[in-house]
């Protein structure tokens, strides 16, 4: 993809549109998409799944669904020979982040950007033989379940309102599922579902699933994170929720006015009808990474000027495949891993272009080089890891 090029966007069935789906499904209903990514073949294969797997910085799980008792889960790293000793039935091998330990496949996600980007969570990749799943359950995400390889019939249903799970399960697996509607999709179908349907996805054949997971912050989160005290503490489960998510709200990187409105909505709810002032704590908190996923600081051997002659002389400014990103829509703020960067005025255009593009190159960014004061703000995410040098396909240069 060229470095100043969007993702192109889904293939949506007659008389859809992204506007259309986020007004008619997004958190409100389940949709089938056939054929979303046409000719889409999952870039991983089973075995390189099972390498990522064997990964100790990678989390992965395996699941059974026979023995006793029943749905066991069994947590990665594993060794080789645990995989390769499978059955050829009754299993499912998951591994989270793809995107963030092979960012060459972050793309991927970027082909569903018309959700703003600080609600995606992750791609995670499941590999089962034959029959193999994860058992009917209930996911408080939304999520689009992107077929790769091979087929995968999928059910869904209402969440009961008794979940019953076997008591000794490892996995809450409901038992009373009772499935409504039924599809099998193949490599390209996707089936978008809002949180809270209960589905099931059987494998009829050897099957490669890409999960693309959004995330949204709980209401405790909210409240604990604006530094409020809690007149009514907020219930376990509550989720920031927006339903009503328009398409102008997914620009690359912009927390919008609108999700800022959601959030304060929620805070004041339980503090005593008082809203925080600012947006920090929201921004913050929306881009802070999992721990264990973050990026290490950059190794920079010069200043802004010799990062500049490095980009001149045709090294790439590559976004760190871990780093989460967002932007105020005033243009003033920028997060970058849970921490809050102030950006002037001469800095907001660059801003922009890191929050739209995974890898930047000099033409792309020739605007900017030769001013003092952007060069300043590139340097400092350099240095950070944010930003790093060399280009997607290489990984970044050692150092400038
Ligand atoms: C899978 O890929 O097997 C499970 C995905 C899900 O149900 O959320
Ligand atoms: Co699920």
């Amino acid at each position: 993809m060229p470095a100043d090029a969007l993702a192109p966007p889904l293939n949506w069935p007659d008389g859809l549109s992204a506007e259309r789906f986020l007004r008619d499904y997004w958190q409100k209903q389940p949709l089938l998409l056939r054929g979303a990514l046409p000719g889409f073949e999952s870039p991983l294969g089973a075995d390189e799944l099972a390498g990522l797997a064997c990964d100790p910085d990678v989390e992965s799980r395996l699941v059974r669904e026979s023995g006793d008792p029943p749905w066991q889960v069994q947590q990665g790293p594993f060794a080789e020979d645990q995989l390769t000793g499978l059955p050829g039935h009754g299993w499912s091998l998951l591994v989270q982040d793809v995107d963030k330990h092979l960012p060459e496949l972050a793309v991927i996600a970027d082909r569903f950007g018309f959700v703003p980007s600080w609600r995606f969570d992750d791609l995670m990749v499941s590999f089962a033989p034959p029959g193999g799943s994860v058992g009917a359950h209930v996911d408080a995400y939304d999520v689009f379940l992107l077929q790769g390889a091979g087929q995968r019939t999928w059910s869904i249903g209402p969440q009961p309102e008794r979940p019953l799970c076997h008591p000794e399960a490892q996995l809450r697996v409901i038992d009373n599922f009772a499935p409504e509607e039924q599809w099998t999709l193949f490599p390209g179908d996707a089936l978008y579902l809002p949180p809270g349907v209960a589905h099931h996805g059987v494998a009829g054949e050897n099957c490669i699933t890409w999960s693309v997971g959004f995330r949204a912050p709980s209401h405790q989160q909210l409240v604990a994170a604006a530094g409020l005290p809690a007149t009514r503490p907020p219930s376990d489960d509550a989720l920031y929720a927006d339903p009503d998510l328009r398409l102008e709200e997914a620009a690359p990187g912009l927390i919008s006015p609108r999700a800022i409105d959601r959030a304060n909505a929620i805070v004041a709810r339980h503090c005593g009808g008082k809203a925080p002032p600012s947006m920090h704590w929201f921004g913050e908190l929306v881009t802070q990474p999992k721990h264990w996923l973050r990026a290490g600081p950059g190794e920079v051997a010069g200043g802004p000027q010799e990062l500049e002659a490095a980009l001149k002389g045709g090294d790439l400014l590559v976004r760190h495949g871990m780093t989460r990103l967002a932007r105020s829509a005033d243009g003033q703020l920028l997060f970058v891993d849970g921490d809050t960067f102030a950006v002037a005025e001469a800095q907001a255009g660059l801003v922009t272009l890191v929050c739209t593009n995974r890898e930047l190159d000099a033409r792309a960014l020739a605007p900017w080089l030769g001013q003092p004061e952007v060069m300043e703000l590139v340097h400092t995410l350099v240095c950070r890891g944010a930003l790093c040098l060399g280009s997607l396909e290489n990984g970044p240069a050692a150092s400038i």
